[in-house]
This record gives structure tokens, sequence and C-alpha cells, in this order.
């Protein structure tokens, strides 16, 4: 089999595993389709593999999870088709992220042939991935796409050894509260229109705490009437995660 197309799937809030999971795909070379299922109607969207397509699945570690969305990575239909991991974090740690990807995506059809976890900027902290990735996580992606571009081609579909634990329990951060300045606020409903977690009510500007993810989306790319008060957080991660880790694949 030659491979033919890259199509990568991403979850993104705040667009540091899209731009990861996009310059991955274009060192392979090949025509890319970039699918977003970052918002609730990008989830609803079928996506069906072709033989020759290698799929990207990519998205931030959240708590040393996968992102607690409903219909993350549903609606993606592999028949055997080869899928490469990206578990995107803020230079914490991965943790069982890729396991459980992994696992996922098998239940849905797609076999995996490859996983990298890769440093981007964290969204508490200005300090953490930033500039991440850089070139010479670029020049690591370049190695690591022609490596997956041999397997696929010579039909090499064995799965490598991913770390971390699929089972175990899904671990979320409390609800932070976020403030919204009224004054600011003129009711235009982009901030519900733009959750990813469908937490934000148009009408009432309200949030539902059960179902908010804490991606901040709402502050970091919203009109600017959202804020959150996260300062702890910032302090304990730079104080104990600012050794800058290394891009990692698992091949
Ligand atoms: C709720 C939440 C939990 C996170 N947990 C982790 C973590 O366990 N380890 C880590 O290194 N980064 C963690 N991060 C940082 C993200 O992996 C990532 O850097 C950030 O959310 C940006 O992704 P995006 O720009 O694609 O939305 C977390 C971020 C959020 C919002």
């Amino acid at each position: 089999m030659r491979a033919k197309r890259i199509q990568v799937a991403y979850f993104s809030p705040t667009g540091g595993t899209e731009r990861a999971a996009r310059m991955l795909a274009e060192l392979f070379g090949l025509p890319v389709e970039m699918h977003d299922r970052t918002l609730p109607e990008g989830r609803k969207q079928v996506i069906t593999c072709e033989p020759g397509d290698v799929c990207i699945i990519a998205c931030p570690v959240y708590a040393g999870g996968i992102p607690d969305v409903p219909g993350l990575f549903e609606n993606i239909q592999g028949d055997g088709t080869p899928c490469v991991l990206l578990a995107t974090y803020g230079n914490r740690h991965y943790d069982n992220a890729l396991a459980k990807l992994k696992e996922r995506m098998g239940t849905v059809g797609f076999l995996t042939i490859g996983a990298m976890a890769a440093v981007i900027p964290h969204v508490f902290s200005d300090q953490l991935g930033a500039g991440r990735p850089n070139d010479e996580d670029r020049s690591h992606m370049a190695d690591f796409a022609m490596e997956i571009l041999q397997k696929v081609n010579n039909w090499d579909v064995e799965c490598p050894v991913i770390p971390g634990d699929a089972s175990a329990p899904a671990k979320r951060m409390a609800y932070l509260p976020k403030t919204l300045d009224r004054e600011r606020c003129t009711g235009c409903g982009t901030c519900a229109r733009e959750c990813p977690a469908g937490a934000i009510d148009a009408k009432t500007q309200t949030i539902d705490e059960v179902k908010c993810i804490n991606c901040l989306r709402c502050v970091k790319k919203g009109c600017g009437a959202w804020s959150c008060d996260y300062s702890a957080i910032t302090a304990r991660l730079e104080a104990h995660y600012s050794a800058p880790r290394l891009l990692e694949v698992f091949l």
C-alpha cells in the first residue's frame, strides 16, 4: 500500500494543538485534509477513510488524559486504517493520554502505527512550552514522518508500545470560576457559539460548571469580556515543570 493522503482530526480550543498537528502533517509531503473537532458541530461531521489514507489524531492532554467532551473522536470510521496519535501537552506530562487515545481509536477501526508526545504552549502559563514546537521539534517530526511513511509503504502495521494506562480513571480539573465584565459584553453570543463544551448559555451568559472543561477558549480567544484568575495554578506549574521536555516518539 502507498500512503496517498494525510487526514488530520484535531481538538484545539486555543490553537496550540492545531499548529503542531498541521506542522507534522505537512512534513509527510502528501495532500493534507484538516478536520476541526473543537466545536460540537465539528464533532458531528463524519470522517470516512479510503485506502491510502493515514490519519493523525491530535488532542491536548487534560489532567493526564484526554479532554472530556462528547463525541471527541467518535464520528470517524477507519477500516484497518493506519493512524498516528499526537498528544500535545504543556510541558508537565502526557501521563495516560496516548494510551487512552490508542484505545479509543481502536474501537473505531484504526491501527495505531506510531505516536508522538509534543510540547506546546501551556494555556495556564506564558512560560511553559513557549515557542514549541520549535525548529528542533520540527526536525524530529520530519524524521518521524519519514519513518511512518516507510512503515505504511512496507505494509508494516505493527503497533508500538505506548506508555500509560488506558483504563486509569479519568481525572478532571475542578471548575475554575470565570468572570464576565458586563460593561464589555455586547451580548453577541460568540462565546456561547465558540465554547467547545457547549457550556455557555447565549441568553444569560452564564457557564454550566459541570460542562465547562476549563479550556480557556472564552478567555483567550474571545472578545475580552471573560476573565479567569488561574495565577495559583500558574505559580505551581512554573515552580515544578519549567525544565523543557523533549519531543517523544513511539514507533
Ligand atoms: C483543563 C486542562 C488540563 C491540562 N492538563 C495538562 C496536563 O495534565 N499536562 C500538561 O502537560 N498540560 C496540561 N494542560 C495543557 C494543555 O495540554 C495544552 O498545553 C493547552 O491546553 C493548549 O492546547 P490548545 O492550544 O490546543 O487548546 C492542560 C490544559 C487544560 C486546559
